[in-house]
């Protein structure tokens, strides 16, 4: 893999933790923003709601569907609120390769199988200032 190619970067969500879609979602459809999407994801033990914007961004909300879950440990220690934000780039593979010769710390070393059919991998807070990155890759 060539990992010099130029990779693109979007902006893709911001995923929020809550304890139930409905309430988590009762804000924002009061404000006229509704549920556009909702799926289970397994690799996570995670429920998601998708909330679409005009600019095709969205804020992800994500209920646990197990104790085990890593949103459901997060509620524990820090409660409701923003869990991650999200880049879409176009060769994830190549991101991960990047990280890893730079000797980032990586939640996930490969891609596993995200929401909307895409690959996702997670970097460790520690290795973004504090900020859990999620990097998606949509699978043709
Ligand atoms: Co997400």
């Amino acid at each position: 893999m060539n990992v010099d190619l130029p990779i693109e970067f979007n902006f893709d969500h911001v995923g929020i933790a809550v304890k139930s879609i409905e309430e988590g979602a009762s804000f924002y459809s009061a404000l006229g923003l509704d549920v556009t999407h909702t799926e289970e994801v397994a690799s996570q033990k995670v429920r998601v709601a998708m909330l679409k914007l005009s600019n095709a961004s969205q804020l992800e909300l994500l209920e646990p569907t197990a104790e085990d879950s890593p949103i459901a440990k997060f509620l524990q220690k820090k409660g409701p609120g923003i869990h991650h934000i999200c880049l879409r780039v176009s060769n994830i593979e190549a991101c991960l390769l990047r990280l890893k010769q730079e000797g980032y710390r990586l939640i996930n070393e490969t891609p596993v199988d995200g929401a909307h059919n895409c690959k996702v991998a997670f970097v460790h807070p520690k290795a973004v200032g504090g900020v859990l990155l999620e990097l998606s890759e949509p699978q043709s």
